[in-house]
């Protein structure tokens, strides 16, 4: 039997038993978290690990930029050559783009887009850039009409049109 502490209160008293053993692991346990903590992350000092927010973030960011990067010139360069979308291309041609650049798109208002002569650039890339956003001198932005997927439809079209002439 523990001793008792000796003191009354209001008839009350108090055995002077030891902290449990499993409290006593648990303050043994946080303390070496913390102190773990403490060396590998930053707080007191860079930390061991050399990891930060700021870091994780950029990380994540440049991840994210790959990824979608690569997922977009890999769509582009699929469809630029799949039949079917040269085929919806062409329906998009004769609904938007045959008054300016002529039924065989061999040139009108806009110009000849079956030659090999490009102001813009010839590349997937470049003819989605130029339908996308227009020219100042007369090509309209088809950015918000067509949308991403029928402007990629279209510019599979023109380039299948290429060097045809
Ligand atoms: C209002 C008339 C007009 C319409 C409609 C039009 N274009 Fe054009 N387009 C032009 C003109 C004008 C140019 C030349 C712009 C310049 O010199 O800056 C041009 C240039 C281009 C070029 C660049 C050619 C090069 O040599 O780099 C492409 C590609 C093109 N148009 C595709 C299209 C497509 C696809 C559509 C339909 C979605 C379309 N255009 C609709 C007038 C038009």
């Amino acid at each position: 039997m523990p001793e008792k502490i000796g003191h009354s209160i209001d008839g009350i008293e108090e055995y002077d038993n030891p902290i449990p053993a499993w409290l006593m692991w648990l303050l043994y346990v946080t303390i070496a978290f913390a102190i773990a903590y403490w060396v590998l992350y930053p707080g007191f000092w860079k930390g061991a690990t050399g990891w930060s927010q700021a870091g994780m973030y950029e990380n994540e960011v440049k991840e994210a930029s790959k990824k979608y990067a690569s997922a977009a010139s890999a769509d582009l360069s699929a469809i630029i050559h799949d039949p079917s979308a040269i085929a919806r291309g062409q329906e998009i041609f004769a609904q938007n783009c045959m008054p300016c650049h002529g039924a065989d798109a061999t040139g009108g208002i806009g110009p000849n887009l079956t030659d090999n002569a490009w102001l813009y650039g010839g590349t997937p890339e470049e003819v989605v850039h130029t339908i996308t956003n227009g020219t100042a001198k007369g090509m309209p932005t088809w950015k918000s009409q067509l949308g991403p997927k029928k402007i990629a439809d279209a510019a599979s079209y023109v380039l299948s049109l290429n060097k045809t002439k």
